[in-house]
């Protein structure tokens, strides 16, 4: 099926490449750079919302979910973009953010005129509670409660984010076929499936509970880690959901051509799992986004694949992830030697990988100047905590694809939204196309080679994790042996055989059953 054999390559629209000179990326921008996601070797491209939307959260909050927001571009644009990716033999899916509109989307300015609105049930309106204030001790994401009073009405709104972000009440099952319909017009263009936003977070407990207190939070944490979310997060209707979602999906499937369905959970493997059954493809397994990377040692990356690879039943296709539009770049996290040996474990472990863009080029957390600040997550903490408090949220992880060392950085002839990262002038596609061990031509290899069935298909096993050498078994004939540190290492191989990739790209040799990894070195090797 091409989504276990794909890899999904992630677009943030607002940044890859802006063609009508405002400083913002767009969609037609996506269609220029089709040629490098296709040099690239990737499968499918995931583009995060491109829709009508005041930007709240920079499109997470959506004010119509079938029409291109006008700084992306038209609906036109987006044909354009899809018949083309198609025609080069690329995927393309769009994000659904099924939870929550745009405080400005007609449903809820509709379901807000009035308690009596046919769309009241549309949001989650509750009375105040006896004090006046918010219903229960639930907290937003984004910081403060997740409730905000509508005046007018005298009721309470419930949003899990921004207060611009009301939540659609799920359990209606109005809201429900609005949303099927909404998957169908975008399936009805053409597009083979999409990244559910906050899949988890669907449904709330009906009894809207205050939530138990989190015996670990303390202060400074984020609000939202106060409590332990037993009643807003993961609730068994859900599940039900998921599989309305994937029936809509198969409507549209054909052999060959299924819709899929990625979702955003961050969930522990057993809850994780579950959505599995539920229908989901591909329930993004971030656990080395949050346990793997802050903790980079042979032990804990083997026990976080074993355990994964242990839950999943034959029916369960795996999937990995190491960043993302909400997470600290990859290259900052683990350094630039190292992200390259995370390279290469991404595309050698069992299971589909996403990419996000510009991790390619080992770009780098952006730093923003706090006159730039956009996200709204940071902002809001600025707004509670002060100024000097100012965490630095994900604009970071946004600033523009660095295309080459011209200004801007081939991304735009204007200032973008968010400044380049000055490295741009080094760290650029352009540049490292023309340095033959560049880590762009690392990734270009490991996609290349994750073709091999028995690389794409054959079990996994661990082979050896310690002492800084993590190495394991894929399928008959293929090893991987990552060396997670900065000393020589030395490996003894099961049988002799040929290194075919290193992450420095300057071996291909044939190994006897001792293997030598240089410092921060991984290789791939096809053993006899
Ligand atoms: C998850 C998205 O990835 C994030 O960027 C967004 O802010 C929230 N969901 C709300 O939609």
């Amino acid at each position: 099926m091409w989504w276990k054999e794909a890899v999904i390559y992630q677009v943030y629209p607002r940044s890859f490449q802006d063609t009508n000179g405002d400083g913002v990326a767009d969609v037609e921008g996506v269609r220029r750079r089709l040629p490098y996601l296709k040099s690239l070797g990737v499968d499918a491209i995931w583009l995060s919302p491109f829709y009508k939307s005041p930007m709240k959260d920079f499109g997470y909050d959506l004010a119509d979910y079938c029409d291109v927001d006008p700084i992306f571009g038209t609906l036109q644009d987006f044909d354009r973009l899809l018949e083309e990716a198609h025609a080069l033999g690329l995927r393309v899916l769009v994000d659904l953010v099924p939870n929550h509109t745009s405080s400005e989307h007609p449903w809820f300015l509709e379901s807000r005129a009035s308690r009596n609105s046919p769309k009241r049930d549309w949001y989650i309106w509750k009375d105040p509670a006896p004090d006046g204030g918010p219903p229960n001790n639930w907290q937003s994401f984004f910081g403060g409660p997740a409730w905000t009073l509508d005046e007018a009405t005298g009721q309470y709104y419930l949003h899990q984010f921004l207060p611009e972000q009301p939540d659609l009440n799920w359990r209606n099952p109005e809201v429900r076929e609005a949303l099927y319909e909404v998957m169908r017009f975008w399936l009805r263009r053409g597009v083979d499936g999409f990244r559910v936003d906050v899949l988890w977070l669907l449904a709330e407990d009906l009894l809207f509970k205050d939530e138990p207190g989190n015996p670990d939070w303390r202060p400074g944490m984020w609000d939202r880690g106060r409590h332990l979310h037993i009643f807003t997060e993961d609730q068994p209707e859900t599940y039900a959901y998921v599989r309305e979602m994937r029936q809509v999906l198969d409507e549209f499937s054909e052999p060959g051509r299924e819709r899929v369905m990625v979702g955003e959970i961050y969930l522990p493997y057993p809850q994780l799992l579950r959505y599995y059954q539920a229908g989901c493809h591909l329930p993004f397994n971030f656990h080395l986004i949050f346990r793997g990377l802050p903790d980079w040692r042979p032990e804990n990356l083997a026990r976080i694949v074993e355990e994964y690879e242990s839950l999943l039943t034959r029916w369960d296709w795996p999937n990995w992830v190491l960043g993302n539009h909400d997470q600290p770049r990859l290259a900052s996290r683990l350094g630039e030697a190292q992200a390259r040996v995370g390279a290469m474990l991404l595309f050698t472990l069992r299971g589909t990988p996403t990419w996000y863009y510009g991790d390619e080029i080992g770009m780098k957390n952006g730093e923003i100047p706090p006159e730039k600040v956009q996200d709204p997550a940071a902002l809001r903490q600025k707004d509670r905590l002060g100024e000097h408090q100012l965490p630095p949220g994900r604009d970071p992880e946004r600033t523009p694809m660095q295309w080459d060392d011209t200004p801007f950085a081939g991304f735009s002839t204007v200032e973008p939204w968010l400044p380049v990262n000055p490295d741009y002038k080094t760290r650029n596609v352009a540049a490292q196309e023309n340095d033959p061990r560049s880590m762009l031509h690392l990734v270009r290899r490991l996609i290349a080679l994750r073709k091999d069935p028995d690389l794409l298909y054959g079990a996994y096993r661990t082979y050896r994790a310690r002492e800084g050498v993590y190495a394991y078994l894929r399928g008959e004939g293929w090893l991987v042996a990552i060396n997670l540190t900065e000393k020589e290492k030395a490996l003894e191989l099961p049988r002799g055989g040929r290194v075919v990739l290193t992450t420095h790209l300057d071996r291909e040799e044939r190994v006897g059953e001792r293997l030598l990894l240089r410092p921060d070195e991984g290789v791939v090797v096809r053993l006899d």
